[in-house]
């Protein structure tokens, strides 16, 4: 990395806090590829994210400026954004709005529907991205290099670029992108501001090349605006942006050690004598209506009503861990995913067969158990922007797991030579790979998983970020 200050925005930041009855504050580190990415960084860096909790906003009105470096964060700001404004752009737009489109989840007949109040929540979503690019505006020196992370802040490069146009912008969708048939759903000065606002970026990165693609072709429909889609560029408003793609992997040797310590160990051994010597078939997931998770249960059923010479002898442990719960999709998603496990339980466990079992709690080190114990890895999303689970899970298999993936997952473009891979809407095609994936010979799987790790470890969080910056010092 060169010595130019970087800066980094995201909505969710690298630490969080909980605030004590006695008025303590404890901070604890959050995980994640953006996390890994920094960790090993030195140099002129600073994190800005929002505040998403009382607890945080406390920490923040308690630290001078809002800087969190004395609690061990590294260089830190968190923004206290009115509790309401937030929560709009939060979840009004970013996790409904703009996740649903780029996911493609909506449910036609009764939404999208937007309305004076889907206004008022725009309003606060652009307030919202007001907020990160007056800090960031106020925070970066001279020629900074500011990294702009995903669907929460798609008008941040704009407003940062109006206000400080000597800084080298990047900006990089984690998500999907839709295609622009689908995206064209959103009101139209609404989708032309979103496109504008990451066009004020100099580099737009996607995980995958079918995401920039979309990106290029909804800038294209939407904004008529010229593009190369060879040379990935985008012209607009007189200003160039150069599309990339940079495919997030993981660091294998950290995380191999993080599966190496005790509390990983404790757990590993405890699944172990709960599953005995079945075998197991794994899925880790929040409880994520793009993740797929009931019609990845479906195809467990499936399984197991075709071909009964499982029964008694594999296991599927799904990790469906809680995700905003804030939102009434969300909630109702958990309790589908809860009634289809109850309705395998019923229908196949016996006194000595537990078929199923569903873990809601979240816990790190014991998803890290499973990823090595399982003999077969389902990863099912309608549509994900890369998922790392794909990865991480051959990466610490023990034995050489075989992989089950969704063609519309991010990661399929550098997995999908070795995974089996599934149309994620054919619940019979899922439960056939799964036959074939438990039947799959001892040496292929290992073979195939040796494979998969290659592909998954290809560009760690440290390289993967270093790929964003160095994007911004090649400008058009
Ligand atoms: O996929 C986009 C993403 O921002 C991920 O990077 C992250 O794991 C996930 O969504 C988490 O969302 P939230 O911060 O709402 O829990």
């Amino acid at each position: 990395m060169d010595d130019s200050q970087v800066l980094v925005a995201s909505n969710r930041g690298p630490v969080s806090f909980k605030l004590a009855d006695d008025g303590t504050l404890s901070v604890r580190r959050g995980g994640g590829g953006l996390v890994s990415a920094m960790a090993g960084l030195d140099g002129d860096i600073l994190w800005i994210c929002a505040a998403l909790s009382d607890a945080d906003r406390a920490a923040v009105r308690r630290a001078e400026d809002g800087r969190l470096d004395e609690y061990g964060a590294g260089a830190v700001r968190m923004l206290d954004i009115p509790v309401g404004t937030f929560h709009r752009a939060y979840n009004a737009v970013a996790n409904s709005t703009l996740w649903f489109v780029h996911h493609m989840l909506y449910d036609t007949p009764n939404s999208p529907h937007f309305d004076a109040r889907s206004r008022r929540d725009w309003q606060s979503y652009e307030a919202y991205n007001a907020a990160f690019a007056d800090a960031l505006a106020r925070d970066a020196r001279p020629g900074a290099k500011v990294a702009i992370q995903d669907y929460h802040l798609t008008l941040a490069p704009g407003m940062l670029r109006e206000r400080r146009p000597d800084l080298k912008i990047a900006h990089f969708s984690h998500t999907p992108w839709a295609p622009p048939e689908y995206y064209r759903l959103m009101p139209d000065d609404i989708g032309r501001q979103v496109l504008e606002g990451v066009l004020g970026a100099d580099h737009a990165g996607f995980h995958a090349e079918h995401w920039a693609d979309a990106f290029i072709d909804c800038c294209a429909s939407v904004l008529q605006a010229k593009v190369d889609r060879v040379a990935r560029t985008v012209v607009h408003a007189g200003r160039v942006t150069r599309v990339g793609v940079h495919g997030l992997g993981v660091d294998g040797v950290s995380l191999r050690a993080r599966a190496a310590e005790p509390d990983v160990r404790a757990r590993r051994q405890a699944l172990r004598e709960q599953v005995g010597d079945r075998k197991l078939i794994v899925r880790i997931d929040r409880t994520e209506l793009s993740k797929n998770i009931v019609r990845g249960l479906a195809a467990y059923r499936e399984l197991l009503a075709k071909h009964p010479e499982w029964h008694g002898r594999v296991v599927h442990l799904a990790f469906a861990y809680p995700s905003r719960h804030d939102l009434p999709e969300y909630r109702e998603y958990t309790a589908a995913v809860q009634r289809m496990a109850a309705e395998i339980s019923d229908e196949f466990g016996d006194a000595g067969w537990e078929p199923l079992i569903l873990q809601v709690n979240d816990d790190y080190p014991r998803s890290l158990a499973a990823y090595g114990l399982a003999d077969v890895l389902l990863v099912n999303p309608i549509r994900d922007g890369m998922n790392l689970v794909a990865k991480e899970g051959p990466v610490l298999s023990e034995d050489g797991c075989a992989l089950v993936l969704s063609r519309e997952a991010g990661a399929a473009a550098e997995l999908d030579e070795d995974a089996l891979m599934i149309n994620p809407f054919d619940v019979s095609q899922t439960a056939e790979a799964l036959n074939q994936a438990l039947l799959m010979p001892r040496a292929e799987r290992a073979e195939r998983c040796a494979r998969l790790t290659a592909a998954a470890t290809a560009l760690p969080p440290q390289r993967w970020f270093a790929a964003q910056l160095d994007a911004l010092d090649h400008r058009p």
